[in-house]
């Protein structure tokens, strides 16, 4: 039962705010600092105009996408996003099925309230139930503190066939999480001691911490590169310095991200810094982007920049928390639709069509 009056993100993200306890709404939502980064997502993708095209060939059109060996009904994923059961209790089990009915991948999160095997075997039940293909689900990791643990994780996605690893890198010395309601957990890591946990136990601010000391550095990566044959993706990159570093290292995908204006405030949205980064990976990488991407303008935005695709995080929230499975499943169709509309008036069929010479920037 979704409401007459959803017909945009936004529309459920006003919404979700009656569905979900304050403390949980002010996690999913905050930004960090001053909220610099968090308003500067939107605003970059506002600064840029598009330029429609009329009466081009649009026949056999489509949104669909190939990316490392895996087709999408987009160019839109679902960014890893902790503990959803914070906003409904089938949690990450029902993003699935909703990522499953509409084609779309999905990024589960080492922080998920649900365990990766449960999540695989949701998404497995749910195409059968609904004679679709199953969509992609792939793995996002974050290093543990001994490289041990973190290949357990590994070992664990290979297993339950998650088709890629996506180790995010921006964020891995985090701030003291809130305090979770009861019943929700990290459940992939049920039975191992956190880092965070043991850093405030010693009382020190972070440099110096067993936190600090466990965070993932270059030569982790040239390891785990070594260590698994999924595709490898990098979450969090910024600069093209560090791209071109990535592509060095064998990664197949490059996240272009500020975390949703999470982690450091100050930083430039991921568009803006777009043009510089794919110039820097030369077609060496996929490429992706998110934070702050609402609208299928905004996707069509990243595309003719140069991303492959985008991920849309706090949104699958805000579905879920509204109409849980169906939520989500309507949020994604909103944004789906809002693409194919974009891409007509812009003449394109396919997503390929879509370049540079379709944007307008602002004097
Ligand atoms: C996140 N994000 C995140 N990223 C990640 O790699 N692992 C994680 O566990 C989480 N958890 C998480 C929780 C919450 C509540 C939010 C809002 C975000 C970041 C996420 O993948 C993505 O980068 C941003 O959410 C994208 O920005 P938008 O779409 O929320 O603006």
């Amino acid at each position: 039962a979704i409401p007459p009056d959803l017909r945009s993100l936004a529309d459920y993200e006003r919404r979700a705010v009656a569905h979900m306890a304050p403390p949980c709404w002010t996690y999913l939502q905050e930004g960090s600092g001053d909220d610099i980064t968090l308003r500067e997502n939107r605003a970059a993708f506002d600064r840029i105009g598009l330029l429609p095209r009329v009466l081009a060939d649009l026949r056999g059109g489509s949104t669909r996408v190939t990316m490392l060996g895996q087709s999408h009904a987009a160019p839109i994923l679902l960014a890893p996003v902790a503990y959803q059961r914070i906003a409904h209790p089938e949690g990450e089990l029902a993003t699935m099925r909703a990522a499953t009915a509409m084609g779309i991948g999905m990024v589960l999160s080492t922080l998920a309230s649900e365990t990766l095997e449960d999540v695989a075997a949701a998404r497995a039940a749910a195409a059968r139930d609904l004679g679709t293909a199953p969509a992609p689900l792939w793995f996002q990791l974050y290093a543990q503190e001994t490289r041990e643990q973190t290949l357990a994780l590994v070992r664990r996605a290979e297993a339950a066939g998650h088709e890629a690893i996506m180790l995010t890198v921006d964020a891995s010395i985090k701030r003291a999480s809130f305090a979770l309601p009861p019943g929700v957990e990290a459940a992939n890591l049920r039975g191992t001691a956190r880092p965070a946990q043991t850093a405030q136990a010693l009382g020190r601010i972070l440099l110096g911490t067993p936190l600090a000391d466990a965070a993932p550095r270059w030569d982790d990566i040239a390891w785990l590169r070594g260590e698994t044959r999924l595709p490898l993706l990098l979450k969090g990159i910024m600069t093209p310095q560090d791209a071109r570093e990535a592509v060095r290292h064998g990664v197949d995908g490059i996240v272009m991200s500020n975390h949703g204006g999470r982690v450091l405030d100050g930083m430039p949205s991921p568009l803006t810094m777009l043009p510089a980064i794919a110039e820097a990976v030369a077609g060496e990488a996929t490429l992706l982007l998110d934070s702050g991407v609402r609208r299928g303008t905004d996707v069509v935005k990243a595309l003719a920049l140069g991303a492959s695709a985008v991920l849309v995080g706090r949104p699958q929230v805000h579905g879920l928390a509204v109409a849980g499975m169906a939520g989500v499943a309507h949020a994604l169709l909103i944004l789906r639709t809002e693409l194919e509309h974009a891409m007509a008036q812009l003449g394109c069929a396919t997503p390929g069509e879509i370049g540079p010479e379709h944007l307008f920037v602002r004097a």
